[in-house]
Parts: C-alpha cells; structure tokens; sequence
C-alpha cells in the first residue's frame, strides 16, 4: 500500500472509533467509557486546564503593578487595620487567605453593618477586565480604593490615608513614587477628609483647595496601585482536574483512571456538554469574564439588585478608571472602557461570572450569597427558574439527581490552593 493510503485507512479507523464513542456515550453519558474522549471533547478539556492559563497582561493603567517595591507595601497595606476609619479593618478581615480570600458569610460584616453584596475571591482576578459582582471598576486599583471609603467596609477617608502613608510608609511610599506632598499643614489639609465620609468630613472635604484635592488622591490612587500589585500576585494553583486534563491530553488511559473517578468523568462529559456550562465558565479560569443574569430571587431582606446596567456606567464614570487623571495608561489602551456596553435588556440583573477554581471551598454562592453549597446551585441550574429584573439566561437542565451528583463531584475535582509564595498569605514580617 502506498503511504497515502495508509493514511487513508489509519484516519478512517480513527473517526469510526470516534463514532463509535460518541454513539455509546450519547446513549449513556459516560457509564461504559468514563475516559474515552472526542477530539472535540479533548479540545475543550485542554482549554479548560490551567496549563493554558496566558502569562498575566500588563495593567497599563498602574505603572507600578509589576513592581516588586509596588506589591510589598500592597502586600503590608493589604494587612494593615490601620487603614480604615477605626483601626478595625484590612482587607484580609474579608478577603481572609485561609479561606481562599473569601469569608464564609452571604454577605460581608465586620460590625458595622452588611455589605450588598457576598465577598468574591480575588485570586486570579487580576486577569480580569471589570471588578465586583457588576464590572462597576475597570481595573484592581480603582477597585481597591473603593473599600477604604465605604461605610459598612474601612469608613475612612482618602485624607486620613494619605496622612498614615506619611506616618508609616513614608520611605517605601516615596522609593516608588516619589516625594509626599507636604500634608502637615491642618489648615490646608484637614487629618480626615473625603467626598465619601460622614457630613464633618465630606465639607472639610469641600472646603480644600481644588489643587489640594488632587494631591491626596494622587496619594490615594498610589495607595490602589500598591495594593493592586500585590493581588496580581494572587494566582489560582493547579487542581487534580488539570492533571486529568494532562492525562487526557497524552491519551493516557491508566492515569485517567487513576486520577477521576468514573462519577467524575461523567460529570466533566456534562459540564462540557449536555449541562452548556461551558458557555459561561469557560478557559483556565472557567470564566468568560462577561455578564449573565441567571435568574437569582435573592435573600428576602434584599433589595432588588440590577447588577450590570448600573456598574457599566459607574464604571464609566468613576474619576479612578483607566481613561481619568490618575491613570498611566495612554488613551488608545482603554480599549474595554471605550467600548464598554451601557444599555440592553441582557445588562439588567446580570452579574460577572466568577470563576470556578476551588469552588467547592468558598461557600455559599452568588452575587448575594443566596445559595449555600454547591448542592443548593445546581438545584437552581436544574429549574432556571424565570428572572426579576431582566431575562435569565439559563435554560431549565431537567437532569437526574445522579447527573447533578456528577456535576457536583467534577465541581469539587477543580479545588486547588493558590499558587503564591506562603509568605504573601499571611501579613508581611516586621
Ligand atoms: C467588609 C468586607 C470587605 C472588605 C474590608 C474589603 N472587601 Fe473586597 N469585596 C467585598 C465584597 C462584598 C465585594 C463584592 C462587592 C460587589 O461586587 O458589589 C468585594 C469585591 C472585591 C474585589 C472584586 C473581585 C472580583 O471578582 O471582581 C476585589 C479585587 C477586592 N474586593 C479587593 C479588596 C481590597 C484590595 C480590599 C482592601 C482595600 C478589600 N477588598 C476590602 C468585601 C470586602
Ligand atoms: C449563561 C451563563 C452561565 C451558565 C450557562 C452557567 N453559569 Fe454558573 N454562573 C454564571 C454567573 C453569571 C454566575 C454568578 C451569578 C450571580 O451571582 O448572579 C454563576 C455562578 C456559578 C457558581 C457560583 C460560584 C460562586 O463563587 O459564587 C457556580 C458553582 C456555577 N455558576 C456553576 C455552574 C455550573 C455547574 C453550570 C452548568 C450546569 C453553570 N454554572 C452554567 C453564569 C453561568
């Protein structure tokens, strides 16, 4: 036989045993080959693993954010109670790294009222293009400063900030950015002042100078860069899942097998398949990174939350983002602001979708914490039910309690720690 030919045959062979697997599997889904894959099927499995997870995009918007100086003292403000209205509160009372950088709680309270919304992770948010639940922040450090003036989060102000900057981060501060402006003066530069804070201190706001304004929040936009350095080192680490992926990948039989349970394999067969999670929760992240209304009713007490439609234009708006006076970027680099959608039905209750890497330890769930464990989601995944405000996007799965235990179990194949030296999980030594 001429080489063509065998070529002909070798490729035949291949697509009838293909066939073959997909006639069986698309009868039973997984119960008489848990392991054996489509092309198709591995392709997306490879997308899916974190092996394939690009080296982080620059943040052209902060100058400093891969700066090592940068993300040190991030790393110090990050930890740092001294950095709210009362000495009580980091960042790390909420986002706590023992827990994944979540907080266990439906929604945040650190004694001084809930936030509106349930703590997301911030591990491998840095690939992200929009911050919170809805996109309302373009980058990590306008994110940050967000937080240290909210009343039920630090309660303190921008002012306040700049001053203990001078206090105990003078030298750091000004090895990366360069002098302090001179603060001293109470007059000129009231000790706790901002547009955010309570009546006192919104008019010792109002009553500075405009120029002097700006020098604190150049300063308070300093202090979003530091901390934003340091939470781009927070990278999500490898789970068994993506040594599967890597077994599939070799079309290794033996380790498949010793690497995923049979349930398991059923349950990646329906998250990339029958169950369209993928359509959503998709790359190394299992994030498309854009915005879904799925149809949540939320917690009774809970006011309705339209979600994207408002974030997009306070997104817009925000004095910090990548296109205001206190970005690096040069315009052109803009690109998600500039183009950024504000209007549509489909914008209207919909929230980010957050990533799926190490799910089954950040209970309970949602943009309002409102489903408790992973069983309470996919009860919802499997009825859809319709969604107030807007459309849901989801439609009704109708599966068995055994398909939704496989989804639930290829859930929990995708926990894996952060890939971060230990030292960043705990506050930085003296
Ligand atoms: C009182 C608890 C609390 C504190 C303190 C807090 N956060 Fe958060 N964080 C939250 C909540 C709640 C959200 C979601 C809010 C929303 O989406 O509207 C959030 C969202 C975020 C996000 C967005 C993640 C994503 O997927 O978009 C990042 C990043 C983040 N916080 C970092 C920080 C930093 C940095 C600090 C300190 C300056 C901080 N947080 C302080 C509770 C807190
Ligand atoms: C249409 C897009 C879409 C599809 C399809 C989809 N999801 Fe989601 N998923 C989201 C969005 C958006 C959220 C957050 C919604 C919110 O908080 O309002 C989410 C949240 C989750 C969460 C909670 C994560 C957390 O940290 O709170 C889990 C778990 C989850 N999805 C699993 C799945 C599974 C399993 C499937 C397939 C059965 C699936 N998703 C299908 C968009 C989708």
């Amino acid at each position: 036989m001429k080489k063509s030919s065998l070529l002909t045959v070798a490729l035949l062979l291949v697509s009838l045993t293909g066939l073959g697997v997909a006639a069986l599997s698309g009868w039973l889904p997984g119960a008489s080959a848990p392991h054996a894959w489509s092309d198709e099927q591995r392709a997306i499995i490879a997308s899916l693993s974190i092996d394939t997870l690009p080296p982080l995009p620059p943040d052209p918007s902060n100058r400093v954010g891969d700066d090592s100086r940068a993300a040190e003292l991030g790393h110090a403000l990050f930890f740092d109670a001294r950095f709210s209205g009362d000495d009580a509160v980091a960042c790390a009372s909420c986002h706590q790294p023992d827990r994944y950088f979540t907080d266990g709680l439906v929604r945040a309270d650190v004694g001084r009222g809930t936030t509106k919304r349930h703590t997301p992770t911030i591990v491998g948010t840095a690939y992200n293009a929009w911050f919170y639940w809805d996109g309302r922040r373009d980058s990590q450090w306008a994110q940050a400063l967000t937080p240290l003036e909210a009343a039920v989060e630090h309660s303190g102000t921008r002012a306040q900030y700049a001053q203990r900057v001078a206090a105990f981060y003078r030298q750091p501060y000004e090895a990366i950015f360069g002098p302090l402006p001179d603060i001293s003066d109470p007059s000129a530069f009231p000790p706790t002042a901002g547009p955010f804070g309570n009546d006192e201190e919104q008019s010792a706001w109002a009553g500075m100078s405009q120029a002097d304004q700006t020098q604190i929040d150049v300063v308070y936009a300093n202090i979003g860069k530091a901390l934003a350095a340091y939470e781009r080192r927070i990278l999500p680490g490898r789970s068994r899942f993506d040594d599967y992926a890597q077994a599939v990948a070799a079309n290794d039989t033996e380790q498949m097998n010793s690497l995923f349970t049979r349930e398991e394999a059923t349950g990646l067969r329906l998250f990339i398949g029958e169950a369209n999670c993928t359509d959503c929760h998709n790359g190394p992240l299992f994030s498309n990174g854009t915005f879904h209304n799925i149809g949540l009713t939320g917690t009774p007490d809970e006011v309705l939350d339209s979600g994207r439609i408002d974030g997009a234009s306070q997104a817009r708006d925000d004095p910090f983002n990548c296109l205001g006076d206190f970005s690096d970027a040069p315009a052109p680099s803009c690109q998600e602001l500039r183009f950024i959608k504000l209007e549509g039905i489909e914008l209207r209750g919909a929230f980010k979708t957050p990533s799926l890497r190490n799910v089954g330890q950040t209970a309970p769930y949602m943009h309002n914490g409102s489903l408790a464990d992973l069983d309470a989601v996919l009860v919802h995944y499997n009825a859809a039910p319709p969604a107030f405000p807007g459309h849901s996007d989801l439609l009704p799965l109708d599966f068995t309690a055994e398909q939704l235990g496989a989804l639930k179990a290829f859930l929990l194949t995708l926990n894996g720690q952060p890939n971060v030296p230990a030292e960043l999980l705990q506050p930085p030594a003296k």
